[in-house]
C-alpha cells in the first residue's frame, strides 16, 4: 500500500506527458473505484475558459452500455475491453450565455483539457487509456438522454483500464517541424535544426539523475535509522554521477 501510494504520487509529469500511448487492449482487471475516482477528479481540475467548468461526465461500467458506446462510436469493439469508459458531455447553454459566437470553440477546449488531464493521471496510476471522438452524436444523445435543453452535447470518451498492450510511441514530427521562433516560417524553422538533439542529451541526463535520486529515496525509507553514513556516500555518489553526466551531456549537445 505504501509504495503503492508512492507509485501514485511520484510519477513525474513530463513523464507521464513522454510515456502515454493510446492503449486499445485491456487486460479484463476490474479498475479500482478510488483510482476511477483519482482520474475523474484530474479532469475536474482542468483549467477551462471563465472557470465555468462547462464539462460533466458519466462513468460507464456496465459491459452491455460500454458494447453500445462502442457501436455507437462507429462500431469501434475494441473499446469493449476498456472496464471503464467515461463520458465527456459539453454543457453549451452556460458557455453560450457567456461567451455566444466563441462557445463551441471554448467548450469544447474546456473538455480537451479535462480529458488530457484524465489520461495523464491514468497513466500516472499504472492505468491505460485512450481518447475517443469517431462517433454519432445523436445516438450518444439518445443513449445517455442528454438534456438538449442545457446543450448538452458529447464531446469524446476517454476509456481507461489496466494495459494489455505496450504500443511502440507512433511517429511525432520533430520539434523543428512543428515549431517558429518569432514569425511563422522562413529562417527561424532552419535556426532549430538542432533542438531535439540537444533536448534529448538533456533528457538522458536528466532521467539518469531522477534514477540516481530514486535510488537515494528509497533507501532513505529502507534504512530510516542507523545507516546515515551510507546514505550520505550514496548522496555523494548520485551528485558526482549527475556531474559527470551534465558534462558528458554538454560534450555531446552540438
Ligand atoms: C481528437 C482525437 C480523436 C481521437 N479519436 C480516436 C478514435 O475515435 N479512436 C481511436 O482508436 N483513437 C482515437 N484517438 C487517438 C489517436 O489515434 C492517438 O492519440 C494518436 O494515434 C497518437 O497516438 P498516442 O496517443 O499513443 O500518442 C483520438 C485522438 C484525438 C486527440
Amino acid at each position: 500500500m505504501r509504495q503503492e501510494q508512492e507509485h501514485w504520487t511520484h510519477m513525474d509529469v513530463l513523464e507521464a506527458v513522454r510515456m502515454r500511448r493510446s492503449i486499445r487492449k485491456y487486460s479484463d482487471l476490474p479498475v479500482e473505484w478510488d483510482k476511477v475516482g483519482t482520474v475523474i477528479d484530474a479532469g475536474r481540475l482542468a483549467p477551462s475558459a471563465g472557470n465555468l467548468q462547462s464539462w460533466r461526465f458519466v462513468v460507464v461500467e456496465a459491459a452491455g452500455r460500454r458494447k453500445e458506446l462502442a457501436e455507437a462510436c462507429m462500431n469501434q469493439f475494441w473499446m469493449e475491453s476498456a472496464p471503464v469508459h467515461i463520458l465527456i458531455v459539453m454543457m453549451m447553454k452556460k458557455v453560450k450565455d457567456f461567451y455566444g459566437r466563441r462557445s463551441e470553440f471554448y467548450a469544447a477546449q474546456d473538455a480537451a483539457m479535462a480529458a488530457q488531464n484524465m489520461m495523464l493521471a491514468a497513466h500516472s496510476i499504472g492505468l491505460g487509456s485512450c481518447f475517443v471522438s469517431a462517433f454519432d452524436e445523436e445516438s450518444i444523445i439518445e443513449m445517455f438522454r442528454l438534456p438538449e435543453g442545457e446543450g448538452a452535447r458529447p464531446f469524446g470518451i476517454v476509456t481507461i483500464g489496466y494495459p494489455a498492450e505496450a504500443p511502440q510511441e507512433p511517429i511525432k514530427y520533430r520539434l523543428e517541424n512543428v515549431v517558429f521562433l518569432g514569425k511563422w516560417g522562413g529562417q527561424n524553422a532552419a535556426r532549430m535544426r538542432d533542438f531535439d538533439n540537444i533536448l534529448w542529451n538533456f533528457r538522458v541526463a536528466e532521467r539518469a539523475i531522477k534514477l540516481g535520486e530514486n535510488i537515494v529515496r528509497a533507501v532513505e525509507v529502507h534504512t530510516r535509522q542507523g545507516r546515515k553514513s551510507f546514505i550520505d556516500r550514496l548522496r555523494q555518489r548520485t551528485s558526482e554521477l549527475k556531474t559527470r553526466i551534465e558534462e558528458s551531456g554538454k560534450k555531446k549537445a552540438p
